[in-house]
């Protein structure tokens, strides 16, 4: 694993949209929020989401992620900036953005004596829409809800009642669907479940904003990831892009006798030596290396022709891809 901090610009934090992309279906610009305590949980934050997306928002425990969505859910209110919820202004125009938008709560708070079916048919009248049965319908199926319909919340296992708060989410049909650290606590199994119904979400076209603090869930799930730390948005990419950018990669040889020192042929090479000389680590960056047809690395091959030539035998060799974790972990490091 790669102990290199990736060398991440500041200014590459917010960009997100160029010229020639449609209109972003939630603009969030200048956002800032001070507490009543006078904690300033959200520093000016500038971020666009684009429709159809599935976008993580991944940061440590208390970074600011549930304030930013309460804010653009219209549950609290910024301190300063503003927010368009597709054109329309989520304070002045609350009604109309507040009926696109979908929210899963972190925390449970339905009512634990109510049945699923009241629950979900009830939801959707919160917003005004005329009672659709086929639509909760579809929902409950989709959940795998519809053989608890008649049940109480409070006879449902904790992982059905996630389904519940999802399903009274999209009662009202929203496009934007805001999920609040939908897998905390849920088992592994679930998690997959919930991975799939988000994922058929997004396939009929709903835009998906999800929070966590599990890099393997940003990773498994999102297009792009957005990272918040400390009420900043440190960085806004395409998963893709961020894994190619940042992600370094380790060559580890396995050497057949130890070296003092890697020797004076193979001194232009990134080579260190570890495990008293019997370990040789070549690191480098994933992105900038010239591939060859193959997809193997062109200097890789090169510099295994000159290990060779330079007498030195191995007997075992091993890549490593440094994960989003460790992506992760150097970013929150490099800004404490
Ligand atoms: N009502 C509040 N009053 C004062 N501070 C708050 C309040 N709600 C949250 N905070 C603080 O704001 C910060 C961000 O909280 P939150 O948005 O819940 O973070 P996250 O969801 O990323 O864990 C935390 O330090 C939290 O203690
Ligand atoms: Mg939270």
């Amino acid at each position: 694993m790669s102990q290199q901090t990736p060398a991440i610009s500041p200014s590459s934090a917010s960009q997100t949209a160029q010229g020639t992309e449609p209109s972003p279906v939630i603009a969030v610009s200048a956002l800032a929020k001070r507490y009543d305590s006078g904690f300033e949980a959200l520093k000016r934050i500038d971020l666009d989401i684009r429709r159809g997306e599935i976008f993580a928002l991944l940061g440590p425990n208390g970074a600011g992620k549930t304030t930013l969505i309460s804010i653009i859910c219209g549950l609290v209110n910024a301190t300063a900036g503003k927010v368009l919820v597709d054109g329309h202004d989520n304070v002045t125009d609350y009604r109309a953005a507040r009926a696109k938008i979908g929210l899963v709560p972190q925390e449970l708070t339905s009512d634990a004596f109510e049945t699923v079916w009241n629950t979900v048919r009830f939801s959707r009248g919160l917003f005004g829409k005329r009672p659709d049965n086929s639509h909760i319908e579809r929902v409950l199926k989709s959940l795998s809800l519809w053989e608890k319909r008649s049940n109480k919340l409070i006879q449902l296992s904790g992982g059905m009642k996630r389904r519940v708060l999802i399903a009274k989410a999209l009662a009202h049909e929203p496009q934007i669907l805001f999920l609040d650290e939908p897998t905390a606590g849920v088992d592994v199994e679930l998690r997959r479940d919930m991975w799939e119904v988000v994922r058929e979400l997004r396939a009929s076209g709903v835009t998906i904003i999800l929070t966590t603090h599990y890099i393997e869930e940003a990773e498994e799930m999102a297009d792009r990831i957005g990272v918040i730390n400390r009420g900043e948005i440190v960085l806004v990419k395409e998963k893709r892009e961020l894994m190619r950018q940042l992600g370094r990669k380790q060559l580890t040889l396995h050497l057949q006798k130890p070296l003092a020192s890697v020797p004076p042929a193979l001194s232009h090479y990134p080579l260190t030596l570890a495990e008293d000389g019997s370990v040789l680590i070549y690191t480098y960056d994933a992105a900038s290396e010239p591939a060859t047809d193959s997809g193997e690395h062109v200097s890789i091959s090169k510099l295994l022709n000159d290990i060779e030539d330079a007498g030195i035998r191995f007997k075992d060799l091993h890549t490593e891809q440094s994960s989003l974790e460790d992506i992760f972990v150097n970013l929150v490091r490099e800004r404490q």
